[in-house]
């Protein structure tokens, strides 16, 4: 009997691997069980998740190359989660869909796994599951939509739609050629086309090794990316015969490899936490203030939205990732591996800058830090970050009066209410919006200005919440304030004329009140009154276990790895 782990169902000849054969009959000839690997494709396709539906297509070629090596390919659909879609926020579902995809991972008679995502959620769940598992796994990182012109200039998707609804409010566009505009913006399959949440996983998916090399970045409908599709399926059949498994290819080094890669994109802060959860599902030791310590010093070098003013399709023409990364291959630990057993930074030196409007060089770059900072303070004693890239140079080093808001609905309600008591100066600060509070920690930190400040021509004022914020999005925004309101953490304390420091140079976020009239205030209960409160369900698991922004917002029970082992057998 082989000793693959299929052969563990399908080996031998009583009657369960009788059963396990005869049903799988289906299409496939008898020599589909003579310990040749079986490969299942993990497809996060869904015509709910739109940024995915083509990846069924994708996962055709990824067969044919399995097939081709000798494998037999098996499609496996799972939890596919569509960002734009699902309420009330997709981080919710992140964690659902990492537990239903490790379990049936495990439970299925597979040697490996290759995992077809895009949309922001999909490749973090699909790599936490597959890190928990521990089988032999390669990604397909779906690939950004092609670049969409409306009056002749490119729309980026996400940032321009703001700018856009600004110009209808303003009465330069009508409400005809904004619903025309529509399709101009999202002009084909793929992903996000900004330097967004899902551009940044799937580029820190090859980050991390766990690609293809050269294969990430490649536009969603570009025939490169099929027959990279077509050669991943052979690459996995060869996983599966060597033994490489995710636990050997996502070391310490890759995720020191992926903060640089993050910096020097501009990545999405979202990464922070996807980045800890992974780590945290394979028992790497990292932590939230890691980031600030590798990226820092590391300079921002593509010119992308929303920091800057390409898009993906861009990116790819002029050189990808590899020519971003060449420019900073130095900071990168050349311990690293990727799938294809090679140290990462190999492939390095082949890279070529095709446009240096797009790929900076490192002596010219579009900022100089373009790192993640991690503030600490009275107000956030466990940590919370800012992205000084996105921010305005002058407000972050700032103190002000807080302006108070318990709930989203309570900012909604009240931000415009020309009676509000706010002015540049003040510190906007949104509670309630952690992974418990909201709950799923949602993408409302980079809250509106008040309607009075903006018709005085402000346009940006600090703010602070427990929530996250999207990728696409921009402003001195400090965010991820772990522990969250509704999780015991000092941002429930907060009163409307607290005075409140911002201190980026010595990486402080502080209450400034006498330490003991700080220690003996309780929390609002008008706050505490909007924290979510499940009875049943999903959402009852996820507020019961479900961690805090600086570990990854994973849950509890689900930190670390079972591996792939099933040990018992019965029908
Ligand atoms: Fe799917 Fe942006 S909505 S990637
Ligand atoms: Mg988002």
């Amino acid at each position: 009997m082989s000793d693959r782990r299929s052969a563990q169902w399908y080996g031998g000849d009583d009657r369960n691997s009788y059963i396990h054969r005869a049903w799988m009959r289906r299409g496939l000839p008898a020599d589909a069980f003579d310990g040749r690997p079986h490969i299942a494709i993990a497809n996060t396709a869904s015509d709910l998740t739109p940024c995915n539906a083509h990846l069924d297509e994708v996962g055709r070629s990824v067969a044919d190359g399995i097939h081709r090596a000798g494998g037999i390919a098996l499609n496996l659909p799972v939890v596919s989660i569509g960002e734009t879609q699902v309420r009330p926020t997709a981080m919710l579902w992140r964690n659902m869909a990492a537990m239903a995809i490790e379990e049936m991972l495990r439970a299925n008679p597979i040697d490996g796994v290759v995992l077809l995502g895009g949309c922001d959620k999909t490749i973090p769940a699909l790599l936490m599951a597959a890190s928990s598992v521990d089988l032999p796994a390669v990604v397909v990182p779906g690939g950004p939509m092609l670049t969409g012109t409306f009056r002749g200039v490119p729309l980026g998707c996400g940032t321009d739609v703001w700018k856009l609804s600004e110009e209808v409010r303003a009465g330069t566009l009508s409400a005809d050629e904004f619903q025309r505009s529509e399709s101009s913006m999202i002009r084909s399959r793929g992903h996000c086309n900004t330097m967004g949440t899902a551009s940044t996983m799937g580029l820190l998916a090859e980050v991390l090794g766990m690609t293809l090399p050269g294969i990430a970045g490649t536009p969603a409908p570009d025939s490169r990316l099929l027959e990279a599709a077509h050669a991943t399926g052979v690459l996995a059949v060869d996983l599966v015969e060597q033994d490489r498994r995710p636990s050997a290819v996502m070391t310490r080094a890759s995720f020191h490899n992926a903060i640089v890669a993050l910096a020097a994109l501009g990545g999405s802060t979202n990464a922070v936490v996807h980045l800890l959860a992974i780590a945290g599902r394979l028992g790497v030791p990292l932590t939230q203030d890691d980031f600030d310590r590798i990226g820092a010093g590391v300079p921002l070098l593509a010119d992308l939205q929303p920091a800057g003013r390409f898009l993906m399709e861009d990116l790819y023409r002029a050189g990808g990732l590899h020519a971003v990364l060449a420019e900073v291959q130095d900071l990168l630990d050349p311990a690293a591996v990727s799938v294809v057993g090679e140290p990462f930074v190999s492939v390095l030196d082949a890279a070529r800058v095709y446009d240096r409007e797009v790929i900076r060089p490192r002596a010219d770059p579009l900022q100089m830090e373009a790192g993640i900072a991690v503030l600490h303070g009275n107000l956030a004693p466990d940590g919370a970050l800012v992205k000084p890239a996105a921010a305005t140079p002058a407000l972050l080093q700032h103190r002000g009066p807080a302006v108070v808001f318990d709930s989203v609905e309570d900012l909604k309600e009240r931000l415009d209410d020309p009676a509000l008591e706010v002015t540049a100066d003040s510190v906007l600060v949104l509670r309630g919006c952690g992974p418990k509070g909201y709950p799923g920690m949602p993408e409302v930190s980079n809250m509106p200005l008040p309607a009075k400040l903006l018709a005085e021509g402000v346009r940006d004022m600090v703010r602070i919440c427990d929530g996250r914020m999207s990728g696409t999005a921009y402003g001195t925004v400090v965010l991820h304030v772990a522990p969250e309101a509704a999780a015991g953490g000092p941002l429930a304390k907060v009163r409307t004329g607290d005075m409140i420091v911002l201190d980026l140079e010595n990486r402080r976020l502080d209450v400034d009140l006498p330490a003991d009239e700080w220690a003996a205030r309780e929390p609002s209960a008008e706050a505490a009154r909007a924290y979510a409160a499940p009875a049943r369900g999903w959402e009852k698991l996820y507020v019961d276990t479900v961690g805090q922004a600086d570990t990854g917002a994973d849950q509890s029970f689900l930190l670390g790895a079972s591996g792939d082992k099933v040990s018992r057998e019965s029908h």
